[in-house]
């Protein structure tokens, strides 16, 4: 009998045929589809070979695995032929279901090796010989409207183009790109790839990012042209408060190297270097936080194709290289995705036109004009209107303005391509005949992470909330974590990330993403082990706040329980030990007593203080807690044991000096209470004597909350996992200030930085600091996933490997659920009353199994389609306790009938 598992979804390093792959055993994975209940994958095979011929062809040159008795299908590394720069290795999979015979190959799938410059596979540093190339860029006189007035760094973009010629027939072509700012490249008049705002932002005196794009079929016979436009981006325009600027260099920098195959086998390449031309864009600035101003009477028509006359164009300049390492980009880039059409035109006067887009993102708006030659739209971006006007405030020094002076002659259609800004409103100004006639559509721009969650239940307002949280994690994740979009900050604060990133794990498949970033945080690490507030550290250069730092912890501990994957817990290792080396060396008496930095406490909370050393402490032991854990996945024994102590201890002083006899914790906050009880500090009979506290604190304020960031991601899972699902839900549904649907019903498209950002009795807050597009409040996404829909990961089989299914019902909602696409493939989880039944739908991707608890308050009978569940196909370990039904399951779809 034949097996019934078919692989699919292929990735290697959790993307979908990579290019410029730098490791040399990059992790692949694949998820299996099956139809039938309890399907499980016993073996696998993996061939690799250097083309997807040659593996049809039966012949695995690179690698074969031979059958491997496994259920793994995450997280294997590829133990192959040591592969070389620019290596293209195809590979197929097939597994086992426990009968004789394997199922079929998968489709064939690859990865690319990039270029030298580290990593673990065998590169060549001769690989590269582009030389970063530049113009140096003077800031242009006073712009109409002083717009640029006092902004030094604001400086043209740089057009750079190079010809060449092709006389024989392609097999392959590459190009191998990065900048010291941002790029779009161009052969022969056609962008390169669908990027936007690439490389990103990392450390670039540390590292350096580059593309791999496939440009085979853009090379011509005859003449080409290969062509950029570069601008500061992170590297020298503006980044951070108060007019920062220029924290990596003074001017953006290009780096290319196109490599061209032909048919006979000899090879070109086209580097950048002193043969290059370059000129000013028509971008008289392009700058992430201030905005663009495009000339479109400047547009050197063909520039970027061949048969354009350059004679005029400057040399560019050839800078030394710095010793940043090149990698391959291990992340997905960012793109302009989605349009967003807007819901109203507010004509404010015959200059002036605001398009409202129903929906604060993070992005650019394209407009669509016609008017004479040399006629002026300003185009400014604000997320609330008042009175009528943009309100602005909130933005800080950010100008956000960008500025498009027509070319005249018809119509004319223009997006900015080097700026993004937070906005749902956009207001266009102008020639009252061009803004009559002027349209506007919002462009939503992000890191293009995959979707995998989906929540939905009874509840409108509880829908908004989610879309809310789905779209402050989207308007936020633009190449790091953000945590705004629109005011002069934007800056990857770790607290934030810390917070967010579980909830982050259940709407996107954020592996890539949050891999790139821990590296980003391992750089940014003090040399003494303190992990910093901000990563990449530009503006703040301060490390070791507890809650922040401690993300360089939390972080590797969540991707690996969601992921399964070990390699993230080896790759950050070192880094995490010398973090608490460094805090247990400063703090001999097991309390965070020292060096804690910025020291934000519980940020944002509401009407509570949290004492800030005990929130240190609490941290502290938490840590030490996950260390442990995580020593004991990597078979790290002493380690395990020493981090176990180090809890022991630190929850000891915890316990000592904050905690009383009656279960009363120092501050009396909800955090404090909710840090203790999460992080395990507490000894087992102080447990319900502080949740009482806490819950009692709760009560008291008429079920109110008051956690800033630090508390609130633990309020209701805490809540539900100690029995008190009831004040959980009733925190969930509070509509008054402080709540989650407060802002909902006061129209709030996204998750606003403060409970507070705008209420009834006081209007906007300080605008100071008053973003109305932060996640860290929506850190209760993991919540609706984990307990509403009741899709979770059972830690002790961490990656989805054994699901927990424990859906949470309440009388508020009639029918509630989620999907989320883990990384074993689609899980699903629903619940929908009708009258006293319940119903219950489950589906498990093959090769997972689940641990399914179904409230029965009643004990009633449970069925599975039509049978008892005691005897239905796929289930087994049924036992009835404390009002819960409890049972496992195979893979599958089930139908349970409860009542
Ligand atoms: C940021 C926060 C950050 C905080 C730390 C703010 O300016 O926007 O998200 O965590 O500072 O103090």
């Amino acid at each position: 009998m034949s097996g019934t598992l078919t692989p699919t979804n292929l990735r290697a390093d959790y993307l979908v045929n990579p290019m410029g792959i730098q490791s040399g055993a990059p992790l692949l994975s694949w998820e299996l589809s099956g139809d039938g209940r309890g399907l499980r994958q016993t073996a696998w095979q993996v061939e690799v070979a250097s083309s997807p011929d040659a593996l049809t062809a039966g012949s695995a040159n690179l690698w074969d695995s031979g059958k491997v008795v496994s259920g793994k299908q995450s997280g294997i590394a590829y133990e192959g032929v040591p592969l070389e720069s620019r290596a293209r290795a195809s590979w197929r999979v097939r597994t086992w279901d426990g009968t004789d015979q394997p199922g079929a190959w998968s489709q064939p799938s690859h990865w690319e090796v990039g270029l030298g410059g580290g990593g673990l596979g065998v590169f060549r540093v001769a690989d590269w010989s582009a030389k970063w190339i530049s113009l140096p860029m003077a800031p242009d006189d006073p712009l109409p409207g002083g717009i640029n007035e006092g902004l030094d760094a604001l400086v043209p973009t740089t057009l750079v183009r190079r010809p060449f010629t092709v006389q024989r027939p392609v097999r392959r072509a590459r190009l191998y790109v990065t900048a010291r700012g941002v790029y779009e490249a161009r052969i022969n008049g056609a962008i390169v790839g669908d990027h936007t705002l690439a490389p990103g932002w990392v450390d670039y005196n540390r590292r350096q990012p580059y593309q791999v794009f496939n440009v085979t079929d853009l090379i011509a016979d005859g003449d080409n042209v290969v062509a950029a436009t570069i601008a500061p981006g992170w590297f020298s325009g503006y980044v951070g408060w108060r007019d920062n600027s220029r924290h990596y260099g003074t001017e953006a920098q290009f780096l290319a190297q196109l490599e061209i195959e032909y048919d006979d086998g000899e090879t070109d390449r086209v580097a950048t270097d002193q043969d290059w031309r370059a000129s000013d864009g028509p971008a008289r600035y392009a700058d992430l936080i201030m905005g663009e101003y495009h000339d479109a009477r400047l547009d050197p028509t063909g520039w970027d194709a061949p048969g354009f006359d350059d004679s005029d164009w400057r040399r560019v300049r050839v800078s030394t290289p710095n010793s940043a390492v090149l990698v391959g980009d291990l992340s997905e880039p960012v793109r302009a995705l989605e349009v967003i059409e807007p819901v109203n035109r507010i004509a404010v006067d015959d200059r002036t036109v605001i398009f409202d887009l129903g929906q604060n993102i993070a992005g650019r708006a394209r407009i669509t004009v016609s008017g004479p030659a040399g006629s002026i739209v300003r185009l400014r971006f604000a997320e609330w209107l008042q009175e009528g006007t943009l309100y602005t405030e909130n933005l800080r020094r950010a100008r956000a303005t960008d500025t498009y002076v027509l070319a005249g002659g018809g119509q004319e259609t223009w997006e900015p391509r080097f700026t993004f800004h937070g906005f749902q409103y956009v207001e266009l100004s102008g020639d009252p005949d061009v803004i009559a006639t002027a349209t506007a559509v919002g462009r939503f721009v992000g890191s293009d992470t995959r979707r995998v969650g989906h929540f939905e239940c009874s509840d409108d307002r509880i829908n908004q909330l989610y879309r809310n949280i789905v779209w402050g994690q989207r308007d936020n994740f633009l190449s790091i974590p953000t945590d705004c979009p629109q005011r002069d900050e934007r800056l990857g604060w770790t607290g934030d990330a810390q917070v967010f990133i579980r909830t982050a794990t259940t709407t996107m498949d954020v592996m890539p993403f949050f891999r790139k970033w821990m590296v980003d945080v391992i750089d940014a690490q003090r040399a003494d082990g303190a992990f910093s507030d901000v990563v990449p550290n530009a503006v703040i250069l301060t490390h070791s706040a507890p809650a922040w730092a401690d993300c360089g912890i939390i972080a590797p501990w969540t991707l690996w329980q969601v992921y399964g994957d070990t390699r993230i817990i080896d790759d950050c290792w070192d880094a995490m030990v010398r973090y608490l080396d460094n805090i247990e060396r400063r703090n001999p008496d097991g309390r965070w007593v020292n060096d804690r930095g910025n020291d934000f406490g519980d940020w944002l909370s509401i009407d509570a203080n949290t004492d800030k050393e005990l929130i240190g402490t609490g941290f502290w032991g938490y840590d030490a807690r996950l260390m442990a854990e995580m020593a004991r996945a990597t078979d790290r024994h002493d380690a395990a044991a020493r981090f176990e102590a180090m809890h022991r201890r630190v929850a000891e002083a915890f316990v000592a000096a904050y905690v009383a006899e009656d279960g009363t914790i120092r501050s009396g906050t909800q955090t404090a209470y909710l840090m203790a009880l999460r992080f395990g500090l507490l000894p087992d009979h102080l447990i319900p004597l502080a949740l009482e506290h806490l819950v009692a604190d709760i009560r008291a304020r008429g079920t109110l909350l008051t956690t800033g960031f630090v508390g609130v991601s633990y309020l209701c899972p805490v809540l539900t996992a100690h029995g008190h699902a009831d004040a959980a839900w009733d925190l969930l549904f509070q509509d008054r200030f402080p709540s989650w649907l407060y802002p909902v019903a006061h129209g709030a498209t996204t998750i606003w930085e403060r409970w507070d950002g705008w209420t009834e009795h006081k209007g906007f807050q300080d605008p100071g600091m008053n973003s109305f597009n932060h996640y860290s409040l929506g850190s209760i996404g993991e919540w609706l996933m984990a307990s509403v829909a009741g899709i979770d990961t059972d830690p002790e089989a961490p990656g989805f490997e054994r699901v927990r299914i424990t859906p949470l019902v309440d009388h508020r909602l009639d029918h509630a659920g989620a999907t989320y696409d883990s990384i074993r493939g689609r899980i699903a989880s629903s619940w929908r009353r009708d009258g006293e039944t319940i119903h219950f739908d489950v589906t498990l991707p093959p090769n997972t199994t689940a641990t399914v608890r179904l409230p029965n308050p009643g004990g009633a009978p449970v069925i599975e389609g039509s049978v008892p569940v005691e005897t239905a196909e796929g289930i087994s370990g049924v036992r009835a306790r404390d009002g819960v039904t409890e049972l496992v399951i195979g893979s599958g779809s089930y139908a349970f009938r409860v009542g």
